[in-house]
């Protein structure tokens, strides 16, 4: 297994065909909560579909493409977060996250990202880290607000969840800035 340890009683796990049901499940509680915000949730109706979900990552984690990771609370799945795509050309990875709504408010999101922070300047070199958030996320824009992101502006009306058309705000941190403050 490959872990990092976060905090005593965090961890991520690069996610794995074992995790899939675990995952599923955290999916399946919290779908009206994720709904809101998440595009994706009525493809993923089976445990099937999470697990093919997490084929398709590990080959875009071996093509150096993407790293999608499960976070861990006192060695549950609570939450996944990673970069969902890397621009190798470029060198920018582009970050998504979500928590099952029990896991929120107690800095466990902000504490990983933090961290996959760390994976991303340091081991991957990249040298920009985006985060696009819908601008009335307030909770998802706290996050790049709180780990020194500058808000670089406002896509308009890109992204389709439900019946709604996304804005999202656009945070980026370069690997300068990271370095300066870390
Ligand atoms: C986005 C999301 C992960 C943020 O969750 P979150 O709980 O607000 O984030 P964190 O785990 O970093 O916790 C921060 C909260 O814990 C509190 N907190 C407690 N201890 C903390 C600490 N040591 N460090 C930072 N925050 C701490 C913060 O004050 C904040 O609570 P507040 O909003 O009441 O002030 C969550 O809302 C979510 O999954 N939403 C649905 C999916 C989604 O929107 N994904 C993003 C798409 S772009």
């Amino acid at each position: 297994m490959f872990y990092r340890r976060i905090g005593d009683d965090l961890q991520v796990a690069l996610t794995l065909p074992q995790h899939a049901e675990a995952l599923f499940a955290l999916t399946d509680e919290n779908r009206a909560y994720l709904k809101e915000w998440l595009p994706w949730l009525g493809a993923v109706t089976t445990v099937d579909a999470t697990r093919r979900f997490i084929d398709l990552t590990l080959d875009n984690f071996a093509k150096g493409t993407a790293l999608h990771e499960v976070l861990l609370y006192q060695g549950e799945i609570v939450g996944v977060l990673g970069f969902n795509t890397i621009d190798k050309t470029n060198g920018i990875g582009r970050v998504g996250y979500w928590l099952g709504e029990a896991y929120t408010r107690r800095g466990l999101m902000t504490a990983a990202v933090a961290d996959l922070l760390h994976l991303g300047f340091q081991e991957l070199q990249l040298q920009r880290v985006e985060i696009r958030c819908a601008t009335e996320n307030r909770r998802s824009r706290a996050i790049p607000e709180r780990l020194g992101f500058q808000f670089e502006g406002t896509l308009r009306s890109v992204e389709r969840v439900g019946q709604r058309l996304h804005s999202p705000a656009v945070y980026g941190l370069l690997r300068s800035e990271f370095q300066a403050k870390d």
